[in-house]
């Protein structure tokens, strides 16, 4: 489509996106190790763009609602939709772009690029242009380094995808097979964590004890190749185990706290069969692999009793 006809355009301009879940593997991944991830659809964003001459400036007015956003993040968007807009050749400023999200932010749950994803894609949508996931990826990624500063890309890949992804940064990514259907619980911690603050500390970490750390990623890495032959052959319990075990590393990289090692305590000990933080951790949400749907449920009621202050049990479904 035509600048000129874009300018004239009286549409509204939709565009959506889902969450992501890192199931294992975070951190290790942004000095080159694999990671799991699973799209989360069960919260998202939505974006709706209207034109509306005159009224509002692409800066941070285009910001509504109850979203909330980290300054870092938000800028990030800002400069998303620059990029959008001039890579669209959207000469028009006059938008109102309001984004309306499910997903809690700081929570390791993807908000921020999810966020770009759906704003990208409504750009696109206003533009009358297919995004190919090449296109939505650079774009987002604009937003992810403003927002995480040195970011994988797992997030929006993830986001991205219907299927489980095996990533490794700078490598073709993979979906994974599942041998059986898995159900988890995410469980919220209910305090806000900072990504870049906990992908920056353990970079810190790895300058000042190389050889020490660097262990620690190839142990992670280790666990990640184990945890996906235990998703394909269906080996529920192996896999609790391995999410257990990459625990205790997060742990010794200090990156999980006080609030995701209570309820981290309490699903292990409502019969989980691993759980671990999931996402940048410092606050935030952990992951819970139960033993099966009426346990996944039941576990998402105790795990409230225990101070969660939101749980979603959800199925990884086997295609
Ligand atoms: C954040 O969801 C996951 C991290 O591994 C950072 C990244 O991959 O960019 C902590």
């Amino acid at each position: 489509m035509s600048a000129e006809k874009v300018t004239t355009s009286e549409k509204t301009a939709i565009g959506i996106a889902h969450s992501k879940l890192i199931l294992i593997g975070e951190h290790a991944v942004v000095h080159g190790q694999p990671a799991i991830a699973i799209p989360f659809p069960l919260i998202g964003v939505e974006t709706v763009i209207e034109r509306v001459p005159g009224t509002v400036k692409m800066d941070s007015s285009f910001y509504h609602g109850p979203l909330y956003l980290a300054p870092e993040a938000l800028q990030g968007i800002v400069k998303c939709v620059e990029a959008s807009l001039e890579y669209l050749e959207i000469p028009c400023k006059d938008l109102l772009i309001r984004i309306n999200s499910s997903i809690p932010p700081g929570k390791g749950l993807g908000s921020s690029a999810s966020v770009a994803i759906s704003v990208i894609r409504s750009l696109f949508d206003f533009a009358d242009r297919e995004c190919t996931d090449e296109e939505l990826l650079e774009l987002a990624n604009v937003a992810e380094t403003y927002a995480h500063g040195a970011p994988s890309g797992l997030d929006t890949l993830t986001i991205t995808s219907r299927s489980p992804v095996w990533y490794k940064k700078e490598n073709p990514i993979d979906y994974i097979d599942l041998g059986e259907d898995f159900h988890f619980i995410v469980a919220d911690s209910g305090r806000v964590g900072d990504t870049r603050t906990s992908v920056e500390s353990v970079a810190k970490l790895l300058k000042s004890a190389p050889k020490r750390i660097q262990r620690k990623m190839d142990r992670i890495g280790e666990l990640t190749h184990q945890a996906k032959h235990a998703l394909e052959r269906a080996s529920k319990h192996f896999l609790g185990q391995l999410l257990n075990e990459a625990q205790k590393e997060l742990e010794s990289l200090g990156v999980s706290d006080a609030g995701l090692n209570k309820l981290i305590y309490f699903a292990r000990k409502e019969g989980a069969l691993g759980a671990k933080l999931t996402g940048g951790g410092n606050g935030g949400c952990i992951i819970a692999l139960a033993q099966n749907e009426v346990h996944s449920k039941l576990l998402a009621e105790k795990l409230k009793k225990y101070g969660a202050t939101a749980v979603w049990p959800f199925v990884l479904k086997k295609h």
